[in-house]
């Protein structure tokens, strides 16, 4: 599927992060398991990442598992980290078939050791790829990042790496998952959720929102184009005022 012929290709966001939301909902509307929806999400991911990198986008981040989902039903967990496994192997081949380089944030030691292993093998295989980055937000939140972040500094500062007095946004960015990805200028949520569930709170700080009611694994290419259409007759000001930006 090609894009749209009135899409505008000169003001693509280089990053847009999607937190996938609604899988549960989706199967539990087609009578089915949880599992169901999240794995017919698989062909939204699918869908998306190709999307993206048509439309031009450097940086796709996909919400695919937070802190906060470990506390789920153990069942779910489970079967979770295994798709997760499984999808990765999979896919590892489409990836470099499509030139894309994949790449993971959050607190990746806590992941099951097979999760762990599939995903460092798809990471170095994918590593010299020089299109789109695709970055899966895995065992991640905001919080633990940014603690995380903090911790480490702390032990710089101890250790006389990094001075302690006034400490820059790019000293502390430094020390976050992303220190060497763009903040996202698009934050895309499906499901119809108007929150942000402890996702890239640092990175957000200017991002735009867009929200909508389609449940995650009904979203394909066509409605990121669309995401992207809105997200480009917006005008942001960056606390300036709309004539100065003009
Ligand atoms: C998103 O779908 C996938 C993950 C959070 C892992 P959900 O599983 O949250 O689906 P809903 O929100 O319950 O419908
Ligand atoms: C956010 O979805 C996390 C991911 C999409 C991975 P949740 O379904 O976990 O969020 P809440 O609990 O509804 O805020
Ligand atoms: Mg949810």
């Amino acid at each position: 599927m090609a894009l749209p012929t009135n899409f505008n290709s000169s003001s693509v966001p280089e990053h847009i992060a999607i937190i996938m939301d609604g899988n549960g909902r989706w199967a539990k509307k087609n009578g089915k398991a949880r599992i169901f929806g999240h794995k017919n999400g698989v062909a939204s991911v699918r869908s998306v990442t190709e999307g993206a990198a048509e439309a031009g986008v450097k940086f796709l981040t996909l919400y695919a598992f937070s802190t906060e989902n470990w506390n789920r039903p153990k069942a779910e967990v489970i079967a979770l980290m295994h798709l997760l496994v499984t999808t990765i192997a999979g896919e590892t081949k489409t990836l470099n078939k499509n030139n894309i380089c994949l790449q993971a944030i959050g607190d990746l030691d806590s992941l099951p050791s097979n999760c762990q292993s599939e995903l460092s093998k798809a990471i170095k295989k994918t590593s010299t790829n020089t299109g789109m980055t695709l970055v899966l937000a895995l065992s991640y939140s905001s919080r633990w990042e940014i603690l995380n972040a903090v911790n480490s500094l702390l032990i710089d500062v101890k250790s006389g790496k990094l001075e302690q007095e006034n400490i820059t946004e790019d000293d502390f960015k430094n020390y976050l998952c992303t220190k060497d990805i763009p903040d996202p200028e698009l934050i895309i949520r499906t499901s119809g959720e108007h929150r942000i569930s402890n996702f890239l709170l640092w990175q957000a700080a200017y991002s735009e929102f867009y929200f909508t009611d389609t449940l995650w694994p009904d979203f394909r290419k066509e409605n990121l184009w669309e995401a992207i259409t809105n997200f480009q007759n917006r005008e942001r000001r960056f606390g300036k005022t709309s004539e100065q930006i003009k």
